[in-house]
């Protein structure tokens, strides 16, 4: 275990937003989770789990310790014709994961490609892109509870995976430390290719994941800025779902809205359109701005205090909430210094 006092985290993350912490913890271990969860001092303190930091807007310096789990080892678990079962410590580069994976042919990451942050992002956050998303290939997940210090195993059914939710979000389980993650992998050729950006892969005779792996490295790479060069913390809000008769309301107003029918009569809607809507699409407002290629990203082109970051993002849900009624949550995860519990307080 590492511990550094008074830590910088405008490296870690990719917002690139100034924020010093009082302590920053490098978990190296499972023992080490367990160490930390009987350390009486620590105990008392707010306490942060923070992944890749790439959906993270900080806000503010944080009185407390942001901790982070750096193993990254990868494991064959089991292996038979069929698929391949991995355990992957969460520490790991997703992205790097990805390509490692499809080199070897295997498939259910390939649509995952790129996307920033760890594998245990990939856990908590259900992170998605081009139709696939990461409890597709997750079979469980690993914890220690930093509260008990007791160790759990969560089969994909008890992590109750939604878009971009899991149980890990709630405020019930924010002391789950999750130090690894087992993902079902295919041999055989499962392609998913219906999101309509990767339909033009469907007329090749033969089909890889690294294939697609490349096919969404240019898509997103045409798409979303990289966040070593503008920094961004992807998605900045979710896409918003609505009620039918909330839609068909929408539909006679809007012939050409775009938007995804989903169970129980439910209806996405991306909000990049409502965005552009509004007229707020690669509008930039002071240091910060929406990207002009796809405004669902809200980009810090100058070093950027958070609170510009959030009256930007609070503009543009009022605009959005005026013209149609309709309320966009954030993706991205907002930390605010001190509003974080302390083991100790849990329950009180
Ligand atoms: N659109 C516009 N104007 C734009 C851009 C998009 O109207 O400037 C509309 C178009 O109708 C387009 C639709 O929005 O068809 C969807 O756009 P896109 O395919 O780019 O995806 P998204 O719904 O905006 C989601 C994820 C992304 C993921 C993409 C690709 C969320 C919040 N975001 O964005 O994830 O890469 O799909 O599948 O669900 C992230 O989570 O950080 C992220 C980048």
């Amino acid at each position: 275990m590492q511990i550094y006092k008074g830590f910088e985290l405008k490296e870690l993350n990719t917002f690139s937003i100034a924020c010093k912490a009082s302590y920053y913890i490098e978990l190296e271990s499972k023992e080490d989770i367990q160490k930390l969860s009987q350390d009486e001092y620590f105990r008392t303190l707010p306490m942060m789990i923070k992944g890749g930091g790439s959906n993270l807007l900080l806000i503010g310096d944080f009185r407390g310790a942001v901790l982070h789990y750096s193993g990254d080892k990868v494991e064959v678990l089991e292996e038979d014709d069929n698929s391949i079962l991995l355990r992957v410590e969460s520490g790991k580069n997703w992205h790097q994961l990805v390509l490692e994976t499809t080199a070897k042919g295997l498939w259910g990451m390939e649509n995952l490609a790129l996307i920033p942050g760890e594998v245990g992002a990939s856990a908590v956050q259900n992170i998605g892109a081009y139709g696939a998303e990461s409890s597709q290939v997750i079979e469980a997940v690993h914890s220690i509870n930093l509260e008990t210090g007791a160790e759990r195993k969560w089969t994909m059914e008890e992590c109750i995976y939604g878009y971009r939710y899991s149980i890990f979000k709630e405020k019930a389980h924010q002391f789950e430390v999750i130090y690894a993650v087992d993902y079902r992998l295919s041999k055989l050729p499962k392609p998913d290719l219906h999101y309509a950006g990767l339909q033009a892969l469907r007329e090749l005779s033969s089909i890889t994941p690294q294939r697609i792996v490349e096919e969404v490295i240019c898509i997103r790479e045409s798409k979303l800025p990289d966040p070593n060069e503008l920094p961004n913390g992807g998605s900045f809000f979710m896409n918003p779902i609505v009620d039918k008769q909330h839609f068909i309301h929408l539909m006679l107003q809007y012939p050409d809205m775009p938007h995804y029918a989903l169970p129980e009569d439910k209806f996405k809607i991306p909000a990049a359109w409502l965005i552009e809507q509004v007229g707020l699409k690669g509008v930039r407002d002071g240091k910060v701005g929406t990207y002009p290629k796809q405004p669902l990203v809200i980009v810090n082109y100058d070093d950027a205090y958070s609170y510009e970051v959030v009256d930007f993002a609070n503009r543009i849900i009022e605009a959005v909430r005026e013209k149609f009624d309709i309320e966009l949550h954030p993706e991205v995860r907002m930390v605010r210094s001190g509003a974080q519990d302390s083991i100790g307080n849990i329950g009180k």
